[in-house]
């Protein structure tokens, strides 16, 4: 009887469909059923062997086995997609409490600009303020304006990249003392800093370097005043406990002019390869302003007066450092410039 098989075919639909574990099969179970070839579809195809009088009986228990899996199947897709949801949440759940990316490598500040800065802050503490000049400089702010005539024998002291007749790399940072001079009133207390030149290359030698010069213009200054700015510096920067000597010397743009040892900070004065068992390391030249240097720019002696100081940047590295050759500053390994993060 086509009744009965209407029952048995919503039967098996209905529990096939509460059966049905995920969206897919569920789906196959419909076409299975209610599908153009499906179970239902034949069964109605059936109906045209019923008499007149049992189709429409037929066919309103058909339409109502046809609502009834169509129900079971719209609950059983609810329940399956809430529960597939459900699932995928947590399968893709995020930790928020997991830490984020990590900060991307920071480098480490470059040894020469570590010096350079640590310098400047000693000085900006005692009135120094920064000042810069050209490195391209003309022969006669790298010379002449600081006492170094043409043909005097002092400019061999450097060893001068010349650029043309007129302009040279510039040999030190001394020029910028003589612009300063010239464009500035005093009283005056000013840093010089920034890269220097002279064809000379060795273990402790390069010949582009950097140099920081010191300049300090005033009424009444005297060597006492160089010493113990000097002295202030260098326990400052190597250490508390370190001794500054002063050493006689010649330069054409101070006079007198004395050059500057510290004792040895890495072994504190004891004798070490660093300072060739000696205990002291020569940092750089100092003077008094030379009178001519201040009267070449205009400046009024003896009512100002003035000392300088220049110091190597580098060489101040390799000594407070322990640095062991001057070319592993420019080689950029990491290895070495990774020391000097902070
Ligand atoms: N300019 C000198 C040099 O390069 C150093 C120096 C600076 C000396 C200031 C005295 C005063 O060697």
């Amino acid at each position: 009887m086509l009744k009965e098989k209407l029952e048995e075919v919503r039967g098996r639909a209905v529990a096939a469909i509460r059966e049905a574990q995920t969206s897919q099969s569920l789906y196959d179970v419909k076409v299975q059923f209610l599908g153009k070839q499906g179970q239902f579809s034949a069964l109605m195809k059936e109906m045209g062997k019923l008499t007149p009088e049992e189709r429409p009986v037929f066919g309103q228990l058909a339409n109502e086995a046809k609502n009834t899996i169509e129900q079971a199947y719209l609950e059983r897709e609810q329940a399956l997609k809430t529960a597939e949801l459900g699932a995928k949440l947590v399968e893709e759940a995020l930790d928020l409490t997991l830490p984020g990316p990590t900060m991307p490598p920071l480098g480490a500040q470059h040894p020469i600009a570590l010096v350079i800065d640590e310098i400047i802050a000693i000085l900006s503490r005692l009135g120094y303020s920064v000042r810069t000049g050209p490195l391209i400089e003309q022969d006669r702010y790298n010379f002449e304006a600081l006492n170094i005539p043409k043909d005097h024998p002092a400019r061999d002291m450097q060893d001068t990249f010349y650029v043309d007749e007129r302009h040279v790399l510039r040999t030190h940072t001394s020029p910028i003392q003589a612009h300063v001079l010239e464009t500035e009133r005093p009283p005056l207390r000013i840093i010089g800093v920034g890269p220097v030149f002279r064809c000379d290359s060795d273990v402790s030698h390069s010949p582009n370097f950097h140099q920081i010069e010191g300049m300090y213009v005033d009424t009444k200054v005297s060597m006492a005043d160089l010493k113990g700015t000097i002295t202030y510096f260098v326990k400052e920067f190597f250490g508390k406990s370190l001794k500054t000597r002063f050493r006689p010397s010649f330069f054409p743009f101070t006079e007198p002019s004395a050059e500057v040892d510290c004792q040895c900070p890495l072994c504190a004065g004891k004798g070490c390869a660093m300072c060739k068992q000696s205990g002291w390391v020569e940092i750089g030249g100092s003077g008094l302003i030379n009178p001519n240097v201040l009267r070449h720019a205009g400046v009024e002696y003896p009512r100002w007066q003035g000392f300088a100081f220049g110091f190597g940047i580098e060489r101040m590295g390799i000594i407070k450092y322990g640095i062991e050759h001057i070319g592993l500053y420019n080689q950029n390994d990491v290895r070495f410039l990774r020391q000097f993060s902070i």
